[in-house]
């Protein structure tokens, strides 16, 4: 776990702030679900892989519990329970930190950050197709370039696996081996479950099946999974999904494969990580998982959803050299800096004003010089400084210091606050 440095804060909730106005873009609305979580429901259909990483411990009533390592399953239980007569489609927004005991490397904490949408209510293809259309709007709104969809669909895989006789327990195993990309020992797993000679080459020939040429891959698949019936249905709904992004005009990047399985075992359809080239791991994923909700005593609810990772996201735009923009209202700072030590209330009055209309100032507060207090100033990057001396106050007025131009004229105090919200530049010097 880390600490986060006041730059690397304003970046991170800069991010948080887009996501934020991506979902009231697209009418997901907030929920805030608690930190620590039954260990049971974190556990049902999180995959082995997280189930193994989760801080789990017994809280002082002997419950068994754990820091949540993503928000999905809680919002799957609020929809279950809580909001279970709420008109449909529902959709869900989440953000804040989760745990997982993942070994740290690069872009791998312990401690991370996700923006979470969570469409519930709609199995058609149009929802998936709104899901990896919103990502890409946050990812382009952030100012991120060449990133580009991976997608599979969890439904074809099991579809093979189920027609072979396959328990979903062993199927389980072999997503695992999948999302570690290790497909040789994915086939000889499926071997040593009995799979037929005939399903271990259509296995074979789906993890083969993969390019950005979408449609060259969907007829190669089409090919491979030929007498899978629930394959081939999951292919057509692929197949729908894809079209559906390309027809609405958006040019995401696509590189589609078959065989790519992700570590969370709920998912039952389409799925999907973002990548950019200068980075190899994912910065954000998701995908659809019609049955989670039915586990956690609800009614059979389709639901597809996204968890872009803020600091992966952070990294990417480091890579990228993508500027973060000023949080709102961090766009002209102002100081206000008294002459005389008998004009600190003054400058303490004029401060509240500023602040008043909404403009972020400080006030000089180490008694320093002007000069020492404006080269401060100056070195964090504030706008203006709002000098108080005796003689113009005498006349109503202060000295209004533009510090990017280091230039500076007296402007009456009344009209101080709406100078510096239309952006006050001070007279030329002719
Ligand atoms: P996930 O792929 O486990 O999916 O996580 C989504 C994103 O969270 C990753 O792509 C990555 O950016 C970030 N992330 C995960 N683990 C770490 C880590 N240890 N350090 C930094 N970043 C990390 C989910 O969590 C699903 N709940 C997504 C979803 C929502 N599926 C449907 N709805």
């Amino acid at each position: 776990m880390r600490d986060l440095l006041p730059n690397e804060a304003n970046q991170m909730r800069y991010i948080e702030q887009t996501a934020r106005r991506i979902a009231q873009l697209y009418g997901y609305r907030e929920v805030i679900t608690p930190t620590i979580e039954s260990y049971e429901l974190l556990a049902a259909k999180s995959g082995e892989e997280i189930r193994q990483r989760m801080y789990a411990f017994s809280d002082l009533g002997g419950r068994r519990v754990a820091l949540r390592p993503e928000f999905t399953a809680s919002i799957a239980r609020l929809v279950a329970t809580t909001l279970r007569s709420e008109p449909k489609p529902l959709k869900l927004f989440c953000v804040g930190s989760l745990y997982r005991y993942d070994e740290p490397q690069y872009g791998r904490y312990r401690e991370f950050w996700q923006a979470d949408y969570e469409l519930i209510g709609s199995g058609r293809p149009e929802a998936d197709a709104e899901i990896l259309l919103l990502t890409h709007d946050l990812l382009k709104r952030l100012g991120l370039r060449n990133y580009h969809f991976k997608i599979g669909h969890m439904g074809i895989l099991r579809g093979i696996l189920s027609q072979e006789g396959v328990p979903e327990e062993q199927q389980n195993r072999m997503m695992q081996l999948l999302d570690k990309k290790r497909w040789e020992e994915a086939l000889h797993l499926a071997h040593a479950l009995h799979v037929s000679e005939r399903g271990i080459s259509t296995l074979r020939g789906i993890f083969e099946a993969k390019g950005d040429d979408t449609d060259q891959v969907l007829q190669k698949i089409h090919q491979t999974v030929k007498g899978y019936e629930s394959a081939l249905e999951a292919l057509e709904n692929l197949r729908e999904i894809l079209h559906l992004v390309m027809d609405s005009q958006v040019g995401l990047k696509i590189w589609l494969e078959a065989g790519f399985a992700r570590g969370l075992e709920y998912y039952t359809g389409m799925i999907f990580e973002v990548y950019v080239p200068e980075m190899n791991i994912a910065l954000g994923g998701g995908g659809r998982y019609d049955h989670l909700l039915e586990l956690f005593g609800g009614e059979p609810t389709p639901a597809v959803g996204v968890a872009p990772g803020i600091d992966r996201i952070m990294l990417a735009m480091q890579r990228q050299n993508v500027p973060t923009k000023a949080l709102e209202g961090q766009e002209r700072r102002v100081v206000v800096i008294p002459v005389r030590e008998e004009l600190r209330a003054r400058a303490l009055e004029l401060s509240m004003r500023l602040r008043e209309h909404g403009i972020p100032t400080e006030v000089e507060l180490m008694g320093r010089t002007v000069s020492r207090s404006l080269s401060d100033a100056d070195r964090r990057g504030i706008a203006y400084a709002v000098i108080l001396g005796p003689e113009e106050l005498r006349e109503g007025k202060v000295v209004l210091r533009d510090l990017g131009e280091r230039r500076q004229a007296a402007v009456r105090i009344v009209d101080v606050p709406t100078e510096i919200l239309k952006g006050w530049r001070p007279p030329s010097e002719s």
